[in-house]
């Protein structure tokens, strides 16, 4: 029999970028409030949680990955008051809330590196990791930061002469995890926030928080040094005990690891992580045998006790239609996506504006802040058309600190709300159906062989079984399915523009380009 799910099994976890959701006084960023003003569009998608990216006090840096204060709201995004009040519609509606937390590094401008850095014997020194450079003068070893562009993951500080650790921007001081004071502080901050309601945790570069203490070079081993080490899971169980202590609430890491036998080590044994981000999915090429090879690979490690989470966008890749988009084919491809991502066994994340089909924003020189490049993806959310709503499409009233994407217009949520067509219906469509198919929450997962061009799956529950079929060809196939299947089905749902529910004989049924569906068996 298949369990009942928890309600992080149940349906889509949305991850909100505050920055670029919704403004509520015209600064021209994202707030708080303009996240408890477009509620409806939560509940219309029907998300079982919000993931926010980080709301606490910082310089921005790093956008809000550089934590100044773990346990406040910063102005821009609001008050401590405001998230209550976010908690609490979420909670009223259903909704659970997620927070970001970031363990693996502070803010620069963080009172413990401020201190830590103001002596070398300051009692905080040890809480970040300071080392003396190499014979000839340069950082203590080959490390670099995440950032290409930020070079060496090291900084060298006059006042005290040594080092400082950065696995991403120089104001990013990484916190030494090998301190046992430093641990019991970030369990500190779970505490304070699972006390005021949140449901869970997305924990950033958790991968990080483990490294090699005696800071051994990358070059010419045979693993990394600078992540994923040892240490790894009495961190992560940690972690996890401190969770446990409030019932319900749940943990998934930002695991960037390709072994994805270590990635799902993260989220087993039930006393880890509850899931783990896989990145090999986020870098397959449109390959119905890539996907199909990277699914298979996973399910077998994974066996029937790790749930998977499946996701292809977040704020720092590129959007899905724009990734897919040879052959002008991005936007039906970004609809087969949707429908793969809520079929699958595990649970589906959802990144702001992927339920619109947006592609990614061209962003002029002159306007690009990030580091990184990830600008594309982070543009603001279109609202209302800018013929009725004025250039910013009802994001904000202000100057958007990001210029919004091409076609507002037509990809705005109030534009395709009122389309029964659109991306959006069909998401929301794609919610309906898999709140009411436990098959599709529960059942167990088979791949089967349907040749170069077809992904297919069937999902299998107690008495339901559901097929999943996505075409990555550019042009229409037949669907060839096993013999031993039904030969006649319920259409349930197509990504196809206007392909009605209906009963479908299987040994004559085609897919058009890029189509996905559902069929019940
Ligand atoms: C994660 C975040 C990314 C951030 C980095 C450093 O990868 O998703 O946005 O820049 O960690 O915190």
């Amino acid at each position: 029999m298949t369990s009942a799910p928890a309600w992080w099994q149940r349906g889509a976890i949305y991850q909100i970028y505050p920055r670029s959701f919704a403004d509520s006084d015209g600064d021209g960023v994202g707030d708080l409030r303009g996240i408890r003003a477009h509620l409806d569009h939560l509940s219309d998608l029907g998300v079982e949680a919000v993931w926010l990216s980080p709301i606490y006090p910082s310089p921005m840096a790093d956008f809000g990955y550089d934590v100044a204060d773990y346990c406040n709201v910063d102005p821009l995004f609001g008050t401590l008051a405001d998230l209550d009040h976010l908690i609490d519609d979420c909670h009223a509606r259903g909704i659970r809330v997620v927070l970001d937390w970031v363990p693996n590094h502070t803010s620069d401008q963080h009172p413990w590196f401020v201190a830590s850095r103001s002596s070398r014997h300051d009692p905080r020194r040890d809480w970040y990791v300071w080392r003396d450079g190499a014979p000839d003068g340069g950082p203590p070893n080959d490390w670099s930061s995440s950032f290409r562009a930020a070079g060496p993951a090291w900084t060298f500080d006059e006042h005290t002469g040594q080092w400082y650790l950065h696995s991403f921007l120089a104001q990013q001081p990484d916190l030494n995890w090998d301190n046992p004071e430093v641990e019991e502080a970030m369990h500190g901050v779970l505490r304070f926030w699972l006390d005021r309601g949140v449901d869970g945790f997305r924990i950033d570069v958790v991968f990080k928080i483990a490294k090699d203490p005696l800071l051994r070079d990358n070059a010419g081993a045979a693993r990394r040094h600078d992540e994923d080490w040892d240490t790894i899971d009495d961190r992560l169980r940690g972690i996890r005990r401190v969770v446990d202590e409030y019932p319900g609430r749940m943990i998934v890491g930002e695991v960037y690891l390709l072994d994805l036998s270590r990635v799902v080590s993260y989220s087993s044994g039930g006393d880890r992580l509850h899931m783990a981000h896989n990145f090999v999915f986020v870098l397959l090429p449109w390959s119905a045998q890539a996907f199909r090879t990277s699914i298979g690979d996973f399910e077998a490690l994974a066996g029937a006790t790790v749930w998977p989470a499946w996701f292809l966008a977040n704020h720092d890749h590129s959007r899905v239609a724009s990734r897919y988009n040879d052959d002008a084919q991005g936007a039906a491809r970004a609809r087969a996506i949707a429908l793969l991502l809520y079929a699958l066994r595990g649970t589906p994340f959802i990144y702001q504006g992927e339920e619109l089909g947006l592609p990614d924003a061209v962003i002029p020189p002159q306007r690009m802040v990030d580091i990184d490049g990830r600008d594309p993806e982070r543009a603001p959310i279109p609202w209302r058309p800018p013929s009725s709503a004025g250039p910013a499409a009802g994001f904000s009233t202000g100057e958007p600190w990001l210029p919004l994407g091409a076609d507002a217009e037509r990809l705005c949520v109030e534009r395709q709300a009122a389309d029964a067509l659109s991306t959006l219906v069909l998401v929301r469509r794609l919610a309906a159906l898999r709140a009411r198919t436990p098959a599709l929450q529960m059942g167990s997962l088979r791949m089967l062989e349907t040749g170069a061009d077809v992904l297919a799956w069937l999902r299998e529950g107690d008495d339901d079984r559901v097929l999943a079929a996505v075409n990555f060809a550019s042009v229409a196939v037949p669907l060839r399915l096993p013999a031993d299947l039904a030969r006649t089905a319920i259409l349930l749902l197509s990504t196809a523009p206007g392909r009605a529910e209906a009963e479908v004989d299987l040994t004559a049924f085609r897919l058009g380009p890029s189509e996905a569906v559902l069929l019940r068996l």
